[in-house]
């Protein structure tokens, strides 16, 4: 089995400890040479960097190298494969991505709504950079982005790097909802295969099976419709607001019975009341500060005081794990199926072909092999139309610097709907943007 090389870009993200946890937990699937962070913030860097040396030196032996470096050619040179995670602006401006729509009655969120798309517009440009650097030092290297919003994120990729057939955007949310299927139905969430059709944060499951092809889809709805859906994956399984989310579950099931819900969904079909329950100035963004990005930060401190992990409170969860199994099917064409995000071309069969869709594929050496959706009906089809519509205005918007694109594709989004209201949004993003997104004529 050849080792790899990979590169974590956002090597400061309040992700990457629990990548390195993952990428220990599946080193008989994907055993690493050499691990290489590269942030542009070498302070934030810098504390997940130490803590892991001390990590792989206690729990990852094998490994030959670990370095981190803000140097772009250092970092990206050599890679076999590159993970990117980053969030241009911060958490700081994801505040005001929340709290903006929010002071006007509209769903103020990471992804959706007229949040994620300014985090949308911001990250486009610095995607494209990363792309074309990391294309320069390796120009075989797999690329996983993850960065949000994937789904805008993913549509300017394949605008520009439409040849690239190695770029690969992923989403954990299926995964983290799956990890709760299998506890209801007492199985692993590797033993489940999935029916999934959508775009990104936009999806329904059609079906759950086994791998002995058992349909366990009405099982499934009918343990959620009668007793409820909890988050289990150790990373929100405790955090109120995803309580909260996976409860809307059930109300979404019980209005819309037909497919199990993407948790996303309830911004689309309930934003008034997303907006009641939530705190204008303690949005989700202050909340992860406060929590996540503390929490994480403070085990990272804690290891290093104490050169040792031994007592430290280091877990393995969904997101990482689900990453590193797709990068080991792809890099050794085992061609298990994952949920990812890749261009329609029929897949789902009454939908656009330059759709960017979030489906099933067999993952291999040769890339991901999507499996056939079929037709979807005319509610789902509808509010996806929507939303994709939605989705290429804001690109369009970014590359045109069209104004009036933007201002149609948030007229045309669920969580705002009145143009007036989107004006004066959109005016109110452009401001608290400027230093990040492209002028807008
Ligand atoms: P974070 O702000 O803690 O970490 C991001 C890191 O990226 C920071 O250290 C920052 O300095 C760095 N960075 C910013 N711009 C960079 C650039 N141009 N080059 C290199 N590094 C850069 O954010 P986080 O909350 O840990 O999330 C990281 C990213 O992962 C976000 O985009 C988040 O939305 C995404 N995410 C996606 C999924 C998914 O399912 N797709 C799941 C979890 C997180
Ligand atoms: C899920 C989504 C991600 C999102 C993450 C964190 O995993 O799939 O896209 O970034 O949740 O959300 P939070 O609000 O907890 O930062
Ligand atoms: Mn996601």
């Amino acid at each position: 089995m050849k080792k790899q090389d990979l590169v974590i870009v956002g090597g400061g993200s309040t992700y990457t400890i629990g990548m390195v946890m993952s990428l220990i937990a599946e080193k008989g699937n994907f055993p690493l040479k050499s691990l290489t962070f590269y942030d542009i913030d070498s302070k934030r860097q810098e504390k997940n960097a130490k803590a892991t040396e001390i990590i792989l030196k206690e729990k990852y032996s094998e490994i030959e190298e670990f370095t981190y470096t803000t140097d772009k050619e250092e970092a990206l040179k050599g890679a076999d494969f590159v993970f990117v995670q980053i969030r241009t602006g911060g958490l700081e401006m994801r505040v005001k991505d929340e709290e903006i729509p929010l002071s006007y009655g509209a769903v103020g969120q990471e992804t959706c709504g007229p949040g994620g798309m300014a985090y949308g517009m911001r990250s486009i440009g610095d995607m494209i950079e990363l792309i074309n650097d990391i294309r320069r030092y390796s120009p075989d290297a797999w690329i996983l982005n993850y960065t949000n919003p994937a789904a805008i994120v993913a549509e300017a990729l394949n605008r520009v790097f439409s040849d690239d057939k190695k770029i690969l955007n992923i989403c954990d949310m299926p995964a983290a909802i799956m990890v709760s299927y299998a506890d209801i139905l007492g199985k692993e969430i590797w033993d489940l295969v999935p029916e999934y059709f959508g775009l990104n944060h936009f999806g329904w499951f059609s079906k759950i099976r086994d791998r002995d092809g058992n349909d366990l889809t009405d099982q499934l709805k009918s343990h959620i419709l009668n007793k409820g859906f909890v988050p289990e994956d150790s990373e929100i399984a405790d955090d109120p607001s995803w309580q909260k989310t996976f409860k809307q579950v059930q109300i979404m099931l019980k209005d819309f019975p037909d497919y199990l819900p993407n948790t996303y969904l309830q911004y689309y079909l309930y934003p008034d009341n997303m907006v009641k329950k939530e705190d204008p100035k303690y949005t989700r963004a202050s909340q992860v500060m406060d929590g996540r990005e503390k929490r994480v930060f403070k085990l990272a401190d804690e290891i290093i005081g104490a050169q040792t992990t031994e007592g430290a409170d280091l877990e393995v969860d969904i997101h990482g794990r689900y990453m590193v199994r797709v990068a080991a099917s792809l890099a050794y064409n085992v061609g298990d199926i994952y949920i990812v995000i890749v261009e329609n071309n029929g897949i789902i069969s009454n939908l656009a072909d330059d759709a960017m869709v979030e489906v099933p594929a067999v993952l291999t050496n040769d890339g991901p092999k999507p499996l056939a959706v079929g037709k979807i009906p005319t509610f789902q089809k509808g509010l996806i139309e929507g939303q994709l519509a939605y989705e290429k205005l804001v690109v369009d918007a970014y590359f045109e610097q069209d104004y009036n694109k933007a201002l149609q594709a948030l007229t045309l989004n669920r969580t705002v709907v009145n143009a007036p209201v989107a004006r004066e949004i959109l005016d109110e993003l452009i401001v608290a943007n400027k230093e990040y997104w492209p002028k807008l004529n």
